[in-house]
């Protein structure tokens, strides 16, 4: 058995015989020589002459392995009240057909496909099915507006687009081809065909010559087989927010996500093939494609797809009823989620009705576990909670409690050591290594471990800016924090414009962006104030153009519809407030850490550099 210490240094000392063993795990169609090599911009590359198919990983091996009758994916969708099952035989013959049924509208290998659906069974399937052809698929949350998706079709530029007719949110569906229709109609690009997939409870008009019924064309589709690619090509890419307007598009790899997914199973979630792991978020997250497409399936697991909330789809014993219903082992979703179960059931009555014989263990990301939640969620369930930290740049956590390896003692707010693979650091301003206790920047020493992006899609140079150039030989996270005597991490926030809402991802630099195009917007700023529900929500302040007044809060209701409209109602833009001007540094910049301290009830040091300190106070006084 080998420790958590051992690993983490060999890990560390020799990265290409420890990654040589684990890539030894999966079945490849050519195994590689080359372990760690650089690319032609000079970034560390994993496995590169490695031959694979992430599809057949996840599939075709565990039926010729013989696991073909066990359960892959259990689809569970309390908004429309249906169940199914597929087993690996049958979730491997259904994606081989819709690869045919990609392939006949003429996606070959390289090409993208953009899937903006929501959580139901052909989600999963398109995502396999492009990972089968060797296509690149780029899954859009279905919260997005139009707006958003356009931004992403223009940056793909996708041949085909696959979406459904509707989502079902609590009590409403919300139609998704009209927005579909205006993100093609607003976007640069025109991908050659989107393809419906008709739900009952709201059919999508399909009147364009581009638009296509899914089960029709799906009728007619031979299964296509699985295609080699190099362990370097790129499996799908995943826009997410920078501190700019414009998403990022997160480059995953083949080979280094199959290695890492299947690592990450037994060492940081301590499964075993066949345990069910239950993975509540979204395909639109880079949650979802880790921990309901790819690292269950790749491990052999059973993944549950789960369209409902945790609370109102009917009530907050909904996560329970699903962990007791399908034996689920691991359960994972964000902090979030259970402080919204926390509200409506406080006393944890639900939790009565619903044994949950098998789950030994609840893992928790995407944003800040707050100690609170950590002792609620511990003490009702009886369950270990374990915090992890990871974003969409990196696919898998960066540090986490390694149950595979050895129990860490929990320390309430950190999300405990560092993953095997993965050498974090805490840097100064000027890139020194800080003492434990100091906070700083949490960076990640280079090579990345298998699975981390290797560029953004089709621009390098952003990859670059946003994340090596600063200090170099690291990786920086964009996340602030410190290291403590015992080595723990703990991950206090962003050093950035990025802000967390409900366990979303979110720029306040891209809201910022459309409030300030709207005519009366002289100037504005976007804050991520604290929300004991959701962690943070976007607040903005803004000043009017002269001449312009807001009648009965007429601006103000304009800029959230033009927020909403925009970014979507995932953004939670709800507050907006008119100021008669922004506290400045005497160069000109937004004191939005202030400002933010501010709207929190923190106390704050009024910066040196200020221009007018009586702007802090009038700020002040509007925000009691
Ligand atoms: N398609 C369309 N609209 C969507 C959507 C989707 N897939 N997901 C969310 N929305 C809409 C909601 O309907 C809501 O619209 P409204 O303003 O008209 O009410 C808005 O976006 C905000 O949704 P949400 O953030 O989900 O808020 P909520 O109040 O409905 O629910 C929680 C709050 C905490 C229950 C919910 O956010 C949650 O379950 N969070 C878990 C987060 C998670 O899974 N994160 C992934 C990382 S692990
Ligand atoms: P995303 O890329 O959407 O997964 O978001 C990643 C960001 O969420 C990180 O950079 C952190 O700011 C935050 N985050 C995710 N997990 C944690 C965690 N366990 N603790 C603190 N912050 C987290």
């Amino acid at each position: 058995m080998v420790t958590y210490q051992q690993a983490f240094d060999s890990a560390a000392r020799s990265p290409e015989t420890f990654w040589k063993q684990q890539a030894g795990k999966l079945a490849w169609f050519t195994f590689p020589h080359t372990i760690l090599s650089k690319d032609e911009h000079g970034i560390e590359r994993w496995f590169a002459d490695g031959e694979l198919n992430t599809a057949y990983l996840a599939l075709d091996h565990h039926v010729t392995q013989g696991r073909g009758e066990q359960t892959a994916l259990i689809y569970d969708s309390p908004v429309t009240g249906k169940k199914a099952r597929y087993s690996y035989g049958a979730l491997r013959d259904q994606v081989a057909r819709v690869a045919g049924m990609l392939a006949g509208l003429g996606v070959t290998k390289g090409d993208r496909v953009v899937i903006y659906m929501p959580m139901i069974p052909e989600a999963v399937m398109a995502m396999l099915a492009c990972a089968r052809l060797g296509a690149i698929h780029s899954v859009v949350f279905g919260g997005f507006a139009p707006n958003e998706l356009a931004v992403r079709i223009e940056d793909a530029e996708p041949k085909v687009v696959l979406t459904a007719s509707c989502g079902v949110e609590v009590n409403k569906v919300i139609p998704y081809k009209p927005m579909v229709d205006k993100a093609v109609m607003d976007s640069r690009w025109k991908p050659e065909h989107v393809v419906v997939v008709q739900r009952r409870e709201c059919l999508a008009d399909l009147h364009h010559e581009r638009d296509k019924d899914w089960s029709a064309l799906l009728q007619k589709a031979a299964p296509h087989d699985c295609v080699p690619v190099r362990a370097t090509d790129p499996l799908y890419i995943l826009y997410t927010s920078g501190t700019t307007g414009k998403p990022k598009g997160v480059v995953r790899d083949n080979g280094g996500h199959a290695v890492a997914m299947h690592y990450s199973m037994s060492t940081i979630y301590n499964v075993t093939p066949g345990d069910v792991f239950w993975a509540a978020s979204d395909v639109g997250w880079v949650v979802g494609h880790s921990y309901i497409v790819y690292a269950p399936l790749i491990y052999g697991c059973t993944t549950v797809l789960y369209e409902g909330k945790p609370v109102k789809t009917p009530d907050p014993g909904a996560f329970w009823r699903v962990c007791d219903e399908y034996k689920v082992k691991v359960l994972f979703s964000a902090p979030t989620a259970f402080r919204a179960i926390k509200k409506e059931d406080p006393n944890g009555e639900q939790l009565a009705h619903y044994p949950m014989d098998k789950l030994t263990t609840i893992f928790m990301a995407g944003e800040r576990l707050d100690p609170p939640t950590l002792e609620w969620v511990q003490s009702h369930t009886g369950r270990p909670v374990v915090d992890h930290w990871w974003q969409t740049e990196t696919g898998w956590a960066i540090a986490g409690n390694p149950l595979g390896l050895e129990r860490f003692a929990v320390k309430p707010g950190s999300a405990t050591m560092p993953t095997p693979g993965y050498q974090v650091a805490v840097l100064s301003e000027t890139g020194e290594v800080q003492p434990p206790g100091e906070q700083g920047y949490i960076a990640i020493k280079r090579p990345l471990p298998p699975g981390c992006l290797p560029t953004v899609w089709r621009n390098h140079d952003r990859f670059e800016s946003g994340y090596l150039s600063q200090f170099p030989g690291y990786y920086v996270s964009g996340d602030g924090g410190y290291v403590d005597e015992d080595g723990y991490l703990f991950v206090m926030g962003r050093m950035d414009d990025v802000i967390n809402v409900a366990g979303h991802r979110l720029s306040t630099g891209e809201m910022e962006e459309i409030v300030g195009s709207h005519e009366a917007v002289a100037e504005c700023a976007v804050i991520g104030v604290h929300d004991e529900l959701k962690g943070q929500l976007p607040l903005g302040l803004v000043v009017l153009k002269d001449g312009y007044v807001s009648d009965n809060g007429s601006i103000e209701r304009a800029l959230l519809q033009l927020v909403r409209d925009q970014l979507g109602a995932v953004a939670c833009f709800k507050q907006a407030i008119i100021v008669d001007r922004l506290p400045k540094t005497r160069s000109g910049k937004i004191l939005r850490r202030v400002i933010r301290q501010i709207a929190d009830g923190e106390q704050y040091v009024v910066p040196s550099t200020i221009d007018d300190p009586s702007s802090l106070d009038e700020l002040a006084q509007l925000l009691e």
